[in-house]
């Protein structure tokens, strides 16, 4: 079975009059490649309103099931300041194929399990920050703009850890499954920004959680592969046995062919083949 894998569409940033959507783009390339399943890793848009329309749109047009995890933009609430992150959160769950959900059997033998997860600091530097500094969410006069558009009801070491458990829960009933795993945020510290670019020993802050992979390394025996988003890399690692995958499209100013949507999402869009009898 093919599985196409991509996160971090931004259609909202990314979509242009006189341009093929993004979504549309998706929609092609998961026909012409032959993809049986998608599994989009999450930021969709900064709305959740406009990423559930979107994924019932990407479902239609590609004629396969779309495979979902909220990504940190898609519980942005910059449309509507006074609601907080568990309100979008709640409302991403009427898209039936969000894996907040419930995992998603494929046959009698896989399974794909996955949820948002969130950032605990631990991928920064805390050799050169404190947490209070972490806390902040600001360097340099740049902010990370999950502080302002982001609001859950306790701390993100609290939110990385709910998830981490919620994973874990269920990565315990389908140890005898093999695993897709899914979360928006990355699980490893290879999949984090050099920390020799600008700034990024601060901000890989934000990018995930040590958790997601000591999970990971708990279960390797059962998890193929791990698919990751929101570093806008397109990347592949092996931890300990488990393909980490990180295939995101990332914003248009960051494409190589910024002028051709097809072309960037064909480019961008990763697909595993599995062996659902094994
Ligand atoms: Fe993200």
């Amino acid at each position: 079975m093919k599985i196409g894998i991509l996160s971090d569409l931004h259609v909202d940033k990314n979509n242009a009059p006189g341009q093929m959507s993004v979504q549309e783009a998706l929609a092609r390339s998961a026909r012409e490649r032959e993809a049986e399943l998608l599994i989009v890793a999450g930021d969709v848009s900064d709305d959740h309103r406009v990423t559930l329309r979107v994924l019932e749109e990407i479902e239609r047009k590609a004629g396969v099931p779309c495979l979902f995890v909220p990504g940190n933009h898609d519980l942005w609430n910059v449309a509507r300041p006074d609601e907080d992150a568990w309100t979008a959160y709640e409302a991403l769950l009427q898209f039936r194929h969000n894996l907040a959900s419930a995992p998603y059997l494929l046959g009698d033998r896989w399974v794909v399990i996955g949820d948002a997860g969130w950032f605990d600091f631990s991928f920064g530097n805390a050799d050169r920050y404190a947490e209070a500094d972490f806390l902040q969410m600001e360097l340099g006069g740049r902010m990370w703009k999950d502080k302002r558009y982001v609001r859950w009801d306790r701390s993100p070491a609290d939110m990385a850890r709910y998830f981490r458990d919620k994973l874990e829960t269920q990565l315990a009933a389908y140890e005898d499954r093999h695993i897709i795993f899914v979360t928006h945020v990355v699980p490893d510290a290879s999949l984090t920004i050099p920390e020799s670019r600008k700034d990024w020993d601060y901000f890989n802050a934000f990018l995930g959680s040590r958790l997601y992979g000591d999970l990971i390394r708990e279960y390797g025996h059962s998890i193929p592969c791990a698919i990751s988003g929101h570093v806008h890399y397109r990347k592949q690692v092996s931890l300990n046995g488990t393909e980490l995958i990180s295939s995101c499209l990332g914003y248009r100013r960051e494409w190589r062919h910024s002028q051709d949507t097809y072309r960037e999402v064909s480019r961008a869009l990763g697909v595993i083949d599995i062996d659902v009898a094994i």
